[in-house]
């Protein structure tokens, strides 16, 4: 029996920023666990494209890009297991975004979410409602669909706020499809509500839009210097202090199992001083982090392994974005001209040189049949007294094709029609493929 064919998972990570804990805690660890997973194949890559949109500085593109790659691999990715790639190493998802940009309705894309948020803002301000609005933030929802579509990828990993773009992305292939053909599965989003999100510094979501990140791998100081500035309250040592709104209690149980967690909540009741309690914090994460962190200081100062790497994995993504580009070229029309000569010319290829034999049998006398490429009998001429009378017969089914048929009837064995154009199509091949 063959085992389920692989459920195809794929994420992308806009390179826009350097992973934080709250990356960490609510993407990066789950994925990677998932995906080593025998039922699962999974595809993540950099969304440098994507980063274009909100990023106008090259290096920090190029930075964000080494560390976000730095970031996987150290927690875990097996680039031999899973397709791990750079989306602009990928040609043929621009491509593609152009054949659904043109499957795609624009009053769809005015209701997404990001750029209607963009222009609400402009309107509550009493300015143009496009202003600062660039054609890119429009366009990122088919940029998107493009690089799920492209791998026909069944399900994908997203946080509630892109759930919308899943959405449009179905519609897309929907909408080709019916088009053109099926060539795209229908993507699902996959929300996991079990994975946290993470207060940030200021006790908000942790986020970069907030400024409030603790970065995953800072140094090992630096790190326990971040933990000690999260807000607390003023209670003093001895006083208890709540674990309800406390962000430094929340980022310990991201960490923590269960007993961990319960006895921080009693040391909580029992009047922890805030200093002691971020103490642990600290060295709770980095028993965690500290072994990657090592990992990733290497990966980081070896670009060019990391390089390699993206490289590898563009190579194995295009085994299957090339034929697939080149299918859907096909089927929207993009397609090579032919000159008629040049059809004719394929098509009789096909029915493949026939072949006139001519031999003399027991009786005494000549005869020639005319092959088909596989040896099949096409025509079986009665007897010549000469082989000289057998070739004349020969020569004018070679001048005048199947017209010679009829004048020739009574010097071949009777056949039925099928036969007899078979015959005559087998004679314009020679024709055809004869003349160079
Ligand atoms: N838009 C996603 C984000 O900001 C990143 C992304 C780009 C993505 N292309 C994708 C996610 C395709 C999933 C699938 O988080």
């Amino acid at each position: 029996m063959t085992p389920p064919s692989p459920t195809r998972f794929l994420t992308g990570i806009t390179t826009s920023g350097t992973p934080h804990l709250g990356n960490y805690v609510g993407s990066v660890r789950h994925s990677v666990r998932f995906s080593r997973r025998a039922d699962v194949q999974s595809f993540y890559f950099l969304a440098d494209y994507h980063a274009l949109i909100k990023v106008d500085d090259p290096l920090r593109i190029q930075r964000s890009t080494l560390e976000i790659a730095a970031t996987w691999l150290a927690c875990g990715l097996d680039p031999e297991r899973v397709t791990f790639y750079r989306q602009s190493d990928i040609p043929e998802i621009p491509e593609l975004t152009w054949f659904l940009t043109c499957v795609t309705g624009k009053g769809i894309l005015n209701r997404a979410h990001a750029y209607k948020a963009s222009v609400d803002k402009n309107v509550a301000k009493g300015e143009d409602p496009d202003a600062d609005v660039s054609a890119g933030l429009f366009m990122y929802p088919v940029l998107m669909g493009a690089d799920i579509l492209m791998f026909n990828a069944h399900k994908v990993p997203v946080g509630r706020d892109q759930v919308q773009h899943i959405e449009m992305a179905r519609d897309m292939a929907q909408r080709f499809n019916h088009l053109y053909g099926e060539h795209f599965t229908l993507p699902e989003a996959e929300i996991d509500d079990a994975v946290a999100t993470l207060p940030g510094l200021d006790g908000r979501k942790m986020s970069k839009s907030y400024d409030n990140t603790i970065p995953l791998f800072t140094p090992r100081a630096q790190l326990q210097k971040l933990i000690g500035a999260i807000v607390t309250d003023s209670r003093a040592p001895g006083e208890p202090k709540d674990t309800e709104g406390s962000a430094l209690f929340q980022i310990y149980q991201a960490f923590a199992d269960a007993d961990e967690t319960a006895a921080l909540r009693q040391a909580y009741a029992d009047g922890i001083a805030w200093a002691d309690a971020k103490q642990l914090v600290f060295e709770r994460i980095d028993r965690e982090v500290g072994p990657m962190r090592a990992h990733y200081d290497a990966l980081i100062n070896d670009p060019a392994q990391i390089e390699r790497i993206l490289l590898a994995g563009a190579q194995k993504a295009r085994a299957l974005s090339q034929p697939f580009i080149a299918r859907l070229r096909h089927a929207v029309g993009l397609r090579r001209l032919e000159a008629p000569a040049a059809a004719t010319q394929r098509k009789a290829a096909k029915v493949a040189r026939p072949s006139f034999k001519q031999y003399r049998e027991s009786d005494g006398q000549f005869y020639f049949k005319l092959l088909d490429a596989h040896g099949g009998l096409l025509l079986q001429s009665l007897a010549f007294a000469s082989p000289q009378d057998a070739g004349r017969a020969i020569g004018r089914l070679q001048q005048e094709g199947g017209a010679a048929l009829p004048a020739l009837a009574e010097q071949l064995e009777p056949a039925d029609n099928d036969k007899m154009r078979a015959a005559a199509e087998a004679l314009e091949a020679l024709a055809a493929t004869s003349g160079g």
